[in-house]
């Protein structure tokens, strides 16, 4: 029986994690859940799975929630709250593995904590990759910690990795669906809404990753995670324009053989693989090859979507360069959906952080953080600026 760690339960990838633990009562359990804002869910999810520990972002929202608990006569779970809460979720006696699904840097200290605590993980949270992937990797290198990745890209990358040597691998490729505005012609991007850029074609997830597929920022973001991960340069992992999202990956090996991972669009199919890993239990999620008529793939179109080429640019840098391209999409995104900001703004934003950003390579958490925090400043100024110009 695994105990589990969700950071991240009230998210989509959390919830996926609860419906797989739902499904293989046999193996997992749930240990503890860490959460943001959403109290509800945090409590309905405490009085389904009654874990050890239950943390929120912030000291009121666990007030809310322990007396809630409380009129509700439940006892036995903890509330924690904030980085310090998650970490505690994290790092506890009794977790044998942690889903790293947390949104953005918020999860990247107690990913870290976890790291260092030797708790196998779960990778969902590529932010944290992007930002501070130098450091979890070595960190997880040094202490024989496994980093499974749940991206599908990278899940699919892992498997096809299973059946070569490092030293055989020639190259990787990422498959991107395209995002909604694959064929939408440059001059009508200026008019995109925050309710068309949140419609993927394929995927259903949180609000930051579907608007970053449709600027394809997150290809570029995976480009980055993939990196780390596999510890390859940027030159070695393409990407290549998926529609169907049916290959979630390839890799190609020395002597020109390409192995491509297929399965349904479902996020429950690399969880699964995450938690049991090397197993592979049986599941309903099954793929009608019958059904697939044709699969395409193009070359990206990095003009339209000039997000994915300062993604190669920041991964050639790596450092700060990675760090405030994370952080200045966070605020840009965050702007967009406010409509401060055009779509094409966001691509602007973050070019415009970049350029002002002096090469470093923080060596801590506490130097990313601080990088990132810097990044984030720099973003906001840049929004003002051209708000100011509009
Ligand atoms: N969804 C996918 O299919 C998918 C695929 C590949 C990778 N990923 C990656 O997985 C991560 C999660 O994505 P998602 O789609 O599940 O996002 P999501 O639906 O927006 O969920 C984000 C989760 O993070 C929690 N959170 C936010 N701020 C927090 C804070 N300060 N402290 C603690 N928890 C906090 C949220 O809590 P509240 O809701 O309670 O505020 C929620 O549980 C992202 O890094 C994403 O890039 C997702």
């Amino acid at each position: 029986m695994k105990r589990l760690a969700i950071l991240g339960s009230t998210g989509s990838i959390g919830q996926s994690t609860l419906s797989i633990v739902d499904s293989y009562p046999e193996r997992y359990a749930v240990a503890t859940l860490a959460a943001g804002r959403n109290v509800d869910s945090a409590f309905e999810q405490v009085l389904r799975w009654r874990p050890l520990v239950v943390s929120l972002a912030t000291e009121e929202l666990a007030a809310e929630l322990t007396r809630r608990l409380r009129d509700k006569g439940v006892t036995g779970t903890e509330v924690v709250w904030g980085t310090a809460g998650s970490i505690a979720c994290a790092t506890h006696a009794d977790v044998d593995f942690v889903v790293s699904a947390i949104v953005g840097v918020a999860g990247l200290e107690a990913t870290h904590a976890a790291i260092l605590a030797g708790k196998p993980i779960g990778l969902a949270n590529k932010e944290c990759m992007v930002a501070a992937g130098e450091i979890l990797t070595q960190d997880a290198r040094r202490l024989a910690v496994p980093l499974i990745p749940i991206d599908s890209e990278h899940n699919a990358v892992h498997q096809c990795m299973r059946v070569g040597t490092a030293a055989e691998v020639k190259q990787v490729w990422l498959t991107a669906s395209g995002g909604p505005f694959r064929e939408l012609p440059a001059e009508d991007f200026v008019a995109i809404t925050p309710e068309r850029a949140l419609k993927h074609p394929t995927w259903v997830m949180g609000q930051r990753i579907t608007i970053d597929s449709a600027t394809m920022l997150n290809k570029g973001l995976e480009v980055i995670e993939a990196c780390r991960l596999f510890d390859l340069p940027a030159s070695k992992v393409r990407v290549t324009v998926h529609p169907q999202s049916t290959v979630h990956s390839l890799v190609e090996y020395v002597d020109g053989s390409i192995l491509a991972q297929i399965s349904v669009t479902d996020m429950r199919l690399p969880i699964l693989y995450a938690l049991a890993y090397p197993e592979r239990p049986s599941s309903t999620l099954t793929f009608d090859l019958a059904a697939l008529s044709h699969l395409d793939f193009e070359v990206p179109d990095l003009v339209r979507f000039p997000c994915l080429r300062l993604a190669y640019e920041a991964a050639e840098k790596g450092g700060a360069h990675c760090i405030a391209l994370n952080a200045a999409d966070e605020v840009a995104v965050e702007a967009f959906l406010a409509r401060k900001i055009t779509f094409p703004g966001i691509p602007r934003t973050i070019e415009k952080v970049l350029e002002r950003t002096p090469e470093s390579h923080p060596e801590t958490i506490a130097g990313v953080l601080e990088a990132d925090s810097q990044a984030r400043e720099r973003a906001r100024n840049v929004i003002a600026e051209d708000a100011s110009r509009l």
